[in-house]
């Protein structure tokens, strides 16, 4: 057998002494069929070639940069349409007007003093769900005072990454470079920590709910529970085990427990706080942990809620 026409089709190659023709180049502007926008065809003309260039150069640019204008406008009317839609199928809550909201009078810290406990992408988790805590508060009925304390190096720069957090409203959060026993009275501190064995019953207006940001993945138990025993400040759980039992420890993230301090603000209802924010998944028996029945303990036969509305899946709601 001759090896040679075989060889020949492997590469596709002319088997003829004429070499294969070169791929020609699309047809750009040249400066001799140019015809500019910023000046007269005449004057064009009359430049040096290097100037023509030049101006060619530019006009091109420009041309560019204005499409590419056109897409991002394009991309960012397509995305508020999209949202739209969302809206308007319940599937994403409706952002109000401040005017349609009524201040709760509840105070809520979160405490991000937390950057040297956590790798970058925790720092990331957590901001993304300091995001989600302030995207709350602004869609909620009832919004809480928010005041965000010791934003420190890493998680500002995470977070000022991701989003101009100067541009949200001050209606909403306030941010605090001091640690929150310098800018709210000492005993009107209550320390959220699912390691406090006191249960919060309610919430009262007198005091200030902190929240430790943080997402530790059960590295340090118990840490947010020693920092308020160190300062000497009162510390509370969420009744969760009273109204569901969890698949997991109790200790859930920080945009959920905000979440859920929403609900019950606007509910008056533990049982459906828990139900509504509590991903289904994670909920092993919705009777409570504390005793049979079925029926929520406040009486409102929450496990009728949907079961975690913001299901957090993804590594943001990590805890
Ligand atoms: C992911 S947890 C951090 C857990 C951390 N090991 C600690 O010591 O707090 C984030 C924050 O959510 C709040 N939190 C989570 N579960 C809670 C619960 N069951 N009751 C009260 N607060 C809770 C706490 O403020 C906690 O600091």
């Amino acid at each position: 057998m001759d090896p040679e026409p075989a060889a020949a089709a492997v590469k596709g190659a002319t088997t003829d002494e004429e070499p294969a023709p070169k791929r020609a180049r699309p047809a750009g502007p040249s400066v001799d069929n140019f015809t500019p926008q910023t000046m007269s065809l005449e004057e064009f003309q009359k430049l040096p070639r290097r100037q023509k260039k030049k101006v060619m150069r530019q006009e091109t640019w420009d041309q560019r940069s204005e499409a590419f204008k056109d897409k991002q406008r394009e991309t960012r009317r397509e995305a508020r349409r999209r949202h739209k839609q969302r809206v308007a199928s319940g599937e994403t809550p409706r952002r109000r007007k401040p005017e349609e909201q009524t201040p709760s009078g509840i105070r809520v810290v979160l405490d991000m003093a937390f950057d040297d406990k956590m790798c970058d992408k925790e720092i990331k988790s957590v901001c993304s769900q300091l995001r989600r805590c302030y995207a709350t508060n602004r869609q909620a009925l009832r919004p809480v005072d928010l005041h965000i304390t010791k934003l420190h190096d890493q998680s500002r720069k995470r977070l000022g990454d991701t989003t101009d957090y100067s541009r949200w409203s001050a209606q909403h959060v306030a941010f605090h470079d001091a640690e929150y026993p310098d800018v709210f009275e000492k005993q009107d501190l209550v320390y959220l920590t699912a390691d406090s064995p006191n249960e919060l019953d309610g919430l009262d207006p007198g005091k200030v709910y902190i929240v430790g940001g943080l997402v530790d993945k059960n590295r340090y138990p118990r840490l947010t529970l020693e920092k308020a025993e160190q300062q000497g400040i009162a510390h509370a759980r969420l009744p969760i085990g009273q109204y569901v039992k969890m698949a997991s420890r109790k200790v859930v993230t920080v945009n959920q427990i905000f979440e859920m301090l929403i609900k019950f603000i606007e509910t008056d209802s533990w049982g459906t706080a828990f139900l509504d924010v509590i991903p289904q998944r994670k909920i092993r028996d919705k009777s409570g942990g504390g005793g049979g029945g079925g029926a929520a303990k406040d009486g409102t036969g929450s496990d009728t809620g949907s079961g975690g509305s913001s299901d957090n899946d993804s590594d943001e709601a990590a805890a």
